[in-house]
């Protein structure tokens, strides 16, 4: 199956100079979407994985599911004044914009093996941030993996000694 037909790209979005991998169009059709996360599954299949965290909100439409097909937990990775219980919070700059992450301080336990996953890695901005968060609370990030990652931006050299595994390579 070619997802990328199924991506949309959307040039200048959402400012000039951005060329927009719009995964909708890949959601929406059942068979696509569900082979896109079985592919991940496989390509993550030689890690082992207590759970996955996800950074909202589109990390949550890919690592959510996956941690379903694998049988291990989610933990949802949200901006800031999101989470009702004690979190701790760490900011960042993303591709476009300036915000902040959160995850609850019980999220997970010291020790546990943890897949991070996110629709794409741009900059690397928002996996670095998750990883701090994993890690403070005492997780193992045993790696990183995405549908898209944008390989002129180099996310993955902020992420050094992490594993990272993408379902498809954007130049653009
Ligand atoms: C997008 C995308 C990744 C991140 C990648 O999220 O879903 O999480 O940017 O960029 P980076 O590698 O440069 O950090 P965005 O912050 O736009 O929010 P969303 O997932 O809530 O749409
Ligand atoms: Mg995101």
């Amino acid at each position: 199956m070619d997802f990328k037909d199924m991506i949309r790209v959307i040039p200048d979005f959402p400012q000039a100079g951005i060329s927009f991998k719009d995964i909708t169009t890949l959601l929406k059709d059942g068979e696509g979407y569900r082979q896109a996360i079985n592919e991940l599954k496989a390509l993550v299949a030689h890690l082992k994985i207590d759970v996955i965290a996800g950074p909202e909100a589109r990390g949550f439409v890919v690592g959510a599911p996956l941690a379903y097909a694998l049988g291990v937990g989610f933990v949802p990775i949200r901006k800031s004044g999101k989470l009702p219980y004690e979190t701790i919070e760490v900011g960042y700059d993303l591709e476009y914009g300036k915000d902040t992450l959160a995850v609850h301080t019980d999220a997970i336990q010291p020790g546990q093996k943890v897949l991070i996953a996110d629709d794409l890695l741009a900059t690397g901005g928002t996996i670095a941030t998750s990883v701090r968060l994993v890690e403070q609370l005492g997780g193992v990030v045993v790696g990183a993996a995405f549908l898209i990652e944008l390989v002129q931006l180099h996310g993955r050299n902020k992420l050094s000694g992490i594993e990272v595994l993408s379902l498809l390579n954007y130049e653009d």
